[in-house]
């Protein structure tokens, strides 16, 4: 893909305030080019130190997860268009998607959509009013994606095989749920180490504790993305 192994890791401020979002970055240095930012950070402070350390030379995925009329969704965008961010998800929701596509138009951001939030089983759909499984709303939403011209998706790098077969090679997979060997898996359930998730076919790994709670994140960011290398080969 024409990517640096080091560009392929994406660490996730999964943080309450700027100022240890701050502290996080200065301490990952050069070894890590790409930042996630969720609710938490986003909703703190997030968004201008987003448009920091864009200025700063590294790229940003904004985690917000957009879902609304498509008029709001669009506009929406188009703000998110105009920080400079790199990534931005939306729900994989076809008016969302589509507004959220128009919305980045011009610009270099990328529209990434989630299918299924990986914490719904098919109970949790039922009781939301879907007759369909996980599995196939979660593939009807994603061809739906590919159509609808969004540029990647959230899954999970056990997903990541079978989702490349029906959105082909141009659509970039996007895995959270990573764990050096040795890590500890925290909440996580479906995990698999970076290596593991590269050869599966995801593009891009998202790796928030593993990173941000180590002794040394430098150090736990460069074994990441010396792993990420390895595989890549
Ligand atoms: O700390 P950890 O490596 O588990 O962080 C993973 C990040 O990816 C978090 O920001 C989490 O919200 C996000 N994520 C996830 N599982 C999903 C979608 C997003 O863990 N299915």
């Amino acid at each position: 893909m024409g990517m640096t192994a080091r560009d392929r890791l994406i660490v996730a401020l999964d943080l309450s305030s700027v100022e240890a979002a701050r502290a996080l970055v200065t301490r990952c240095g050069d070894a890590v080019s790409f930042y996630k930012i969720g609710y938490q950070l986003g909703f703190a402070g997030g968004l201008s130190f987003a448009r920091t350390l864009i200025g700063e030379g590294k790229q940003v995925f904004l985690d917000f997860k957009l879902h609304d009329i498509g008029n709001t969704v669009e506009k929406g965008t188009q703000s998110i268009a105009r920080l400079g961010a790199t990534f931005l998800t939306v729900h994989a929701y076809p008016q969302t998607m589509t507004a959220a596509v128009a919305g980045k138009r011009g610009s270099s951001l990328k529209i990434l959509a989630v299918t299924v939030l990986t914490s719904y089983d098919d109970n949790d759909l039922a009781t939301a009013g879907y007759r369909l499984k996980v599995a196939e709303l979660a593939a009807t939403r994603a061809r739906q994606a590919v159509e609808l011209g969004i540029d990647g998706l959230v899954c999970s790098a056990e997903e990541a095989a079978s989702l490349r077969k029906i959105v082909g090679p141009a659509i970039a997979l996007v895995t959270p749920g990573i764990r050096p060997a040795g890590a500890a898996t925290g909440d996580q359930k479906r995990i698999m180490t970076p290596s593991k998730a590269i050869a599966a076919g995801a593009d891009y790994l998202v790796v928030g504790r593993p990173i941000t709670e180590a002794a040394d994140p430098k150090a736990a960011a460069e074994a990441v993305v010396a792993e990420i290398a390895g595989a890549a080969n």
